[in-house]
């Protein structure tokens, strides 16, 4: 696993800038403490949230492109705010450039902008570490790193996931419908 984070490492450093990097590392960081606490696989968490941003500097025509050709599902609201493609991309890319990493690290981080169903324990890490990293300031992330170990890791996950849409609302943005069937699915216990 070892050389493997060395080869993601300089894969990842090529792609995103330095703010990029650091955020990612803090990922990373985050995702192997939750793995730890909720006995997940620390080594797949830690790489996960190394590389879960690795489309993040595709601009939108890029990630429009990608993602048709790649064949991943192009929605209204993608076309609206490409941004969302960044993560079923990174994805897709991620499988071909760098093969040796597992389909459970490119399934977390297919699904760390709005899940996928049914959310598996490494893709709610990854998308829990995404909103906990040490660099991470918004408002209700203290007591998010608070409760991790205290709460179930789905808990956890439904309460990342609150907080995102009611920043989301609260923005005006627009929501993707996937975040929409993710929601219901989380408050009806039908997620995973
Ligand atoms: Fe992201
Ligand atoms: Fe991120």
């Amino acid at each position: 696993m070892m050389a493997l984070w060395d080869t993601a490492l300089e894969a990842i450093s090529g792609r995103i800038g330095e703010a990029g990097l650091r955020h990612s590392l803090g990922v990373a960081e985050s995702a192997a403490e939750l793995a730890e606490a909720y006995g997940v696989d620390r080594d797949e968490a830690r790489l996960a949230g190394l590389l879960h941003d690795w489309a993040k500097d595709s601009s939108n025509d890029e990630l429009l492109s990608a993602a048709i050709e790649l064949g991943i599902p192009v929605t209204d609201v993608d076309l609206a705010v490409p941004y969302l493609l960044h993560a079923p991309v990174a994805a897709a890319e991620i499988r071909l450039a760098l093969p040796e990493v597992s389909e459970d690290v490119t399934a977390a981080i297919a699904a760390h902008t709005y899940g996928v169903v049914p959310m598996q324990p490494l893709d709610m890490i990854v998308y829990v570490a995404d909103t906990i990293e040490p660099g991470r300031v918004h408002e209700g992330v203290e007591a998010l790193r608070e409760a991790v170990g205290q709460v179930s890791l789905l808990e956890l996950f439904t309460r990342a996931y609150a907080n995102s849409l009611r920043h989301l609302v609260e923005t005006r943005r627009r929501i993707h419908p996937g975040t929409i069937d993710m929601w219901n699915r989380l408050v009806s216990g039908d997620a995973r």
